[in-house]
């Protein structure tokens, strides 16, 4: 393959023409720098050798060009847009399944490493609660570190149970936890034998189940997020989840009586009362403590704390939250594959629609998976991928 850049400047004026080219075949490594003011023609360039290099290559070859402003337009180029609105991402959760180059244990020493990399260095301390964190939900979906087995899933079939027309999101509710699931604002589908909710309503207490999908799926940051969430709550408060859902419809049941009663003091009404909604917040705080209680009975080992802890205390696990929530917030880590064609030559990732931080974070989470999959290919005869 060959670059041809022009000719040798120096040469030239001694009145000899010199070509200066780029080689694959004696090049000492494949980086190549283009600098120039704006309007310099670095676009233009830049078109022009992909041309050229497709024109040379020895066989079939992958340009991914990361498009910041938008304008580099390719002919034949597959191009697509990622923004906050935009469906697709990539899930950096996603398992390798090659026993040799995949597995749990690897996706998660390059995830935090990669985070490491794009984000505000995190502390051993800090690392290791993520790590187990993220341990726990890929054993929830089932994925074994041990069993390579465990980590081929089907792609196609790994789909959440509504498509998202229906302004539905399905739940893995277990039948022993419906009556909670209902009290938390969950609907039942008899059709579909499933509890469901809002989409948007997808937060606190009701995030302890994960959303339904047809197959087993790699899990997702937000499900991390979520997850790493009750775990907080549970070792700030020293208790299990039965807890936490208690304490979070007590506050609901409340909260409704509070707002009854400013409606009533700005009508001017003095005394203020509603029987149905009392009994309602005492029913809810006995539940509550009759969750402690039944969780205090249940500790038997003495290791129930130590387990919530093996997270770390909460100051660390907070900051883990915390970072999980900004990566989250991006809205780039999606489960939904960009449809880039995989007959097309160039892919351009038109990320300008994204802020500063968030296009670095992209790209480099990007680059650690086309990094990946090089290494898992190995050496091969000629250039088969360009950046
Ligand atoms: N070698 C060239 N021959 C003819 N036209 C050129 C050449 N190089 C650049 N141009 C033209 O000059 C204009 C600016 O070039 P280009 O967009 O490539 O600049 P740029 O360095 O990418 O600028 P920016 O930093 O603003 O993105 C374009 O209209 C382009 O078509
Ligand atoms: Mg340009």
């Amino acid at each position: 393959m060959r670059i041809t850049w022009g000719v040798d400047a120096a040469a030239k004026k001694a009145g000899q023409t010199v070509p200066v080219a780029w080689q694959s075949a004696s090049a000492i490594n494949g980086h190549v720098l283009l600098a120039g003011m704006t309007g310099a023609g670095k676009t233009y360039q830049l078109r022009r050798v992909i041309r050229e290099m497709q024109a040379t290559s020895d066989g079939p070859i992958r340009f991914h060009v990361f498009d910041v402003h938008g304008d580099i337009d390719i002919e034949g180029a597959s191009t697509v847009l990622f923004s906050e609105q935009t469906p697709y991402g990539f899930n950096p959760l996603r398992i390798n399944a090659d026993p040799h180059f995949g597995g749990i244990r690897r996706r998660v020493q390059e995830f935090i490493a990669t985070m490491n990399r794009a984000m505000r260095s995190m502390g051993t301390k800090q690392e290791a609660a993520l790590r187990n964190l993220l341990y726990d939900v890929y054993a929830r979906h089932g994925f074994d570190p041990g069993d390579p087995r465990t980590w081929r899933i089907d792609d196609q079939a790994a789909r959440l149970l509504s498509d998202g027309t229906d302004n539905r999101l399905y739940l893995d509710v277990p039948l022993g936890e419906k009556d909670e699931a209902k009290a938390l604002g969950a609907k039942w589908d008899p059709g579909a034998r499933c509890w469901h909710i809002v989409p948007t309503e997808y937060h606190g207490a009701i995030t302890r189940w994960p959303p339904k999908t047809v197959a087993r799926a790699c899990p997702t940051i937000e499900e991390v997020m979520h997850y790493a969430k009750h775990i907080l709550e549970m070792a700030f408060l020293g208790t299990g989840m039965e807890t936490i859902t208690a304490l979070e419809l007590t506050n609901r049941a409340a909260n409704a009586f509070q707002r009854k009663l400013l409606e009533a003091l700005r009508r001017g009404e003095r005394a203020f009362e509603d029987e149905k909604l009392n009994g309602e917040i005492d029913k809810c705080k006995d539940k509550a403590i009759a969750a402690f209680t039944g969780y205090v009975q249940s500790i038997s080992s003495g290791h129930e704390l130590a387990n919530l802890l093996k997270y770390d205390s909460t100051e660390v696990l907070k900051s883990v939250v915390d970072r999980l929530e900004n990566l989250h917030a991006t809205g780039l880590f999606k489960a939904t594959p960009p449809p880039f064609d995989v007959e097309a030559s160039v892919w351009r990732y038109n990320i300008r629609p994204l802020s500063m931080a968030e296009r670095k974070l992209f790209t480099l989470f990007r680059l650690e998976a086309l990094f990946a999959a090089a290494v898992q290919r190995g050496e091969q005869p000629q250039i088969v991928e360009v950046v």
